[in-house]
């Protein structure tokens, strides 16, 4: 367990017991049933992320963090002095780190992260680096509108940070909602630096959410194991398999999870019934050309200012503006 230095506040907006069950429960009762993949990152789920941040098939973090090493300063540029640094899905922070680096000046950073060990652990770690800047870490899912917490000092700019690829696991139209709440945060003079995967072939991509090691797998059958200890469930892991496989035209992975029987589970209560071979989606994870992403952050009112892409051309980040605004 870790803990924050004892002058930082954790601001602590998590979802309830209570939330997740309805959202399990709702998700159970769809057809084709599904589960939100918010609920991958508990403490074990976010470990095993970090795993798979390091599998080599996993090309995603090492093309993010190449990027941001060649980058990090044209990226300060463009962001300019006296930055407040708003960070959605924070996670361990390990890009953050090369951001915040580079910003002059920078007035406060706001990490929301839905996995309380991963954020005390990040703002702790991050605190021995950066011992003058102020942190409000605050433990909720950036998703619901949220109050966020006020830097003592006036920022010039607000500016969301969301890395990872994470906006991946929203289809269009949740992915142009939280990009349209994002323009809504960040202001009139604010931007947002948002990191995606980027199409390429089917076969690299599905080698990335099926390793060899089976990481990933772990990672999708640990949502029903702690569905078991938060929600009073019994789902046999070994009755249920990971599948992921890639989507050419809509560009995504889709992972399901199968089960390998016909067969029933207590959940909070209820049965569920599973049918032999039935597949349940736990999550998706959108891939984006530049000309794809563009379109998509038009449609909530951004514009892509610029854009950078690791050395081969596998990840992008890209700085958005509000429509109308000048750079
Ligand atoms: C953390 C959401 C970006 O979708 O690539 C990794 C999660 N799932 N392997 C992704 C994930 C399976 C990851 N994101």
């Amino acid at each position: 367990m870790s803990t924050l230095p004892s002058e930082i506040f954790l601001h602590d907006l998590r979802p309830s017991a209570a939330d997740m069950r309805a959202a399990v429960l709702a998700g159970l009762t769809r057809r084709p049933k599904r589960l939100p993949s918010k609920y991958f990152y508990d403490t074990r789920g976010s470990q095993l992320f970090e795993q798979i941040c390091a599998l080599p098939e996993y090309y995603l973090t090492r093309a993010e963090l190449e990027l941001m090493r060649m980058h990090a300063a044209a990226i300060g540029t463009a962001l300019g002095e006296r930055a407040l640094v708003i960070e959605y899905g924070s996670g361990s922070a390990t890009k953050t780190r090369l951001l915040l680096e580079h910003l002059a000046d920078a007035v406060a950073y706001v990490p929301v992260e839905i996995s309380r060990s991963a954020l005390t652990a990040s703002v702790a770690r991050l605190r021995t680096t950066f011992p003058h800047l102020e942190m409000l870490p605050v433990c909720a899912d950036f998703t619901q509108p949220l109050t966020l917490p006020e830097p003592a000092r006036a920022p010039r700019r607000t500016v969301i940070y969301f890395p990872g690829s994470t906006l991946g696991n929203f289809d269009t139209e949740a992915a142009v909602q939280l990009l349209a709440q994002m323009r809504q945060t960040m202001g009139a003079h604010g931007a947002a630096l948002i990191g995606v995967d980027r199409v390429k072939s089917s076969e690299q991509i599905e080698a990335a959410y099926n390793d060899a090691a089976g990481v990933t797998a772990e990672f999708t059958l640990n949502l029903l194991q702690r569905i078991n200890r938060e929600l009073q469930a019994d789902f046999d892991l070994r009755a249920f398999r990971h599948r992921a496989r890639y989507h050419p035209q809509r560009e995504r992975i889709e992972t399901d999870i199968i089960s390998r029987t016909d067969q029933e589970v207590r959940v909070a209560g209820r049965h569920v019934h599973f049918a032999a071979g039935e597949a349940m989606r736990v999550e998706i994870s959108c891939k984006y050309s530049p000309e794809s992403f563009a379109r998509l952050a038009a449609r909530a009112g951004l514009r892509v200012t610029q854009a950078w892409s690791d050395s081969e051309a596998l990840f992008s980040v890209h700085c958005l503006r509000p429509v109308g605004r000048a750079t």
